[in-house]
């Protein structure tokens, strides 16, 4: 089949398996063109598939050598449509884990539920016997407990919040104006991408005994700018962050006893599938890549999390701030970064888009998330859409 990108709002429903690999192998490519670093051996990645996850499990393999395990929920192909991005992104990891024979596997299913624990908990005991780092990455709409489905919202608290932003789909600066959340949407949030299902998976592990001592877990953060701080820091999903620190103190007070820490790490805001949604947030990155490619300090997920790493949670005392938390958003919040993208937000039109945003840069890289406009590979071409993980056949 040839495959085209598909897209709708600010989701592609169309993924290339060529493409997907191929920005696999990049991701692989640049780890390997960095020193090697120590600290993790065996990793449990939940939301291992795509975005800071994927980047995490690539670092973790081919920079450290590490064993993964990875959990994530991805649709394989039917007859007619192409798997999700995520699967064709595992399924090259897999394969090219295992030609340089390194563990990987993979479960597909739902990370919030029992039975899935239970089912790495049991792959663990079998496989691994212990793991020493676990990493909590998931950006998930909806999370079912028992009978009852919680759904997340991104939503301001309090106010209706009016501002510029970028409509993806047509790549044009518009006017967004989002109403303030309901107390269902804020509990609902919180619920989702909040610290509880963190909190469960840990406790889970803990009494199964199969975290190693001096065992580790990073869950991931954002706290970007003040001009977004109303759809997102001080909005639902910064509720759920804040909740999501305050697990990380009650599982780090947990772990204390094996000689165990949990880390919150603050990250940079990149194009993934979870961050296209966001209102406002498309138009910041694109002010923010252009300025950080000028200046030469321009990251993706792969150089974010190598860093993470080799610089912050693998040293001796890894460096935190006041709250305790990892900053791999130190360079974008820096004043002179954030200064400039101030004055670009204020001039920005759509006249004069180009001048101040990295808008092509942008569209690339979305497109890119589901393995289109990748360099090298030709989309004129036949291509099997049925690819298998080989841990899961
Ligand atoms: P993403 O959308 O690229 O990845 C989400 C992952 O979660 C995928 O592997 C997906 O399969 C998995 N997943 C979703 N629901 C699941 C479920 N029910 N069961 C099992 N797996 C499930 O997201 P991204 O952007 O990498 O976000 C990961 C974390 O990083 C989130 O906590 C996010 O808030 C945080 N973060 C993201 C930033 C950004 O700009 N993208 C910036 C800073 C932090």
């Amino acid at each position: 089949m040839v495959v085209e990108p598909k897209t709708r709002g600010f989701i592609c429903t169309t993924a290339h398996p060529v493409g997907c690999a191929a920005n696999v192998a990049r991701q692989i490519d640049y780890v390997r063109k960095h020193p090697h670093f120590t600290g993790v051996k065996k990793a449990l990645i939940i939301g291992c598939s795509t975005g800071y996850g994927l980047a995490t499990r690539i670092a973790a393999a081919f920079g450290a050598g590490a064993s993964t395990l990875g959990v994530a929920f991805e649709r394989p192909a039917s007859r007619t449509r192409t798997a999700t991005a995520g699967w064709y992104n595992t399924a090259a990891f897999e394969r090219y884990a295992q030609e340089d024979g390194l563990y990987a596997k993979t479960v597909m299913g739902d990370a919030f539920s029992d039975a899935v624990k239970q089912q790495v908990i049991d792959i663990i005991h079998k496989d691994l016997g212990k793991v020493d780092l676990v990493i909590y990455s998931l950006a998930a709409p909806r999370r079912a407990v028992g009978e009852t489905t919680y759904f997340s919202a991104l939503k301001p608290v309090g106010q209706t919040f009016t501002s510029k932003s970028l409509d993806v789909s047509k790549m044009e600066v518009a006017t967004a104006t989002i109403e303030p959340a309901t107390q269902e949407e804020i509990d609902g949030t919180v619920k989702v991408m909040g610290g509880e299902d963190w909190r469960w998976w840990m406790k889970a592990l803990r009494d199964a005994d199969v975290l190693a001592e001096n065992a580790v877990t990073t869950a991931y953060s954002y706290i970007g700018p003040q001009l977004t701080y109303p759809v997102y820091h001080d909005g639902t999903v910064g509720l759920a962050k804040r909740d999501l620190a305050e697990a990380a103190r009650q599982i780090g007070g947990d772990l204390a006893s094996i000689g165990g820490h949990a880390y919150i790490s603050v990250n940079k805001a990149l194009v993934t599938q979870a961050s296209a949604a966001i209102p406002v947030v498309p138009l910041y990155i694109s002010i923010l890549f252009k300025i950080m490619k000028a200046q030469g300090t321009h990251e993706g997920c792969i150089e974010q999390m190598l860093r993470l790493f080799s610089q912050k949670l693998y040293l001796p005392t890894p460096p935190t701030d006041a709250e305790g938390f990892l900053r791999m958003d130190d360079w974008e919040l820096s004043p002179d970064v954030q200064e400039k993208v101030m004055t670009a937000w204020e001039a920005i039109s759509n006249e004069d888009l180009p001048a101040y945003a990295d808008i092509d840069g942008y569209r690339q890289e979305f497109y890119q998330l589901f393995g289109f406009d990748v360099d090298g590979v030709d989309y004129a071409a036949d291509v099997d859409i049925q690819i298998d993980i080989p841990s899961l056949s």
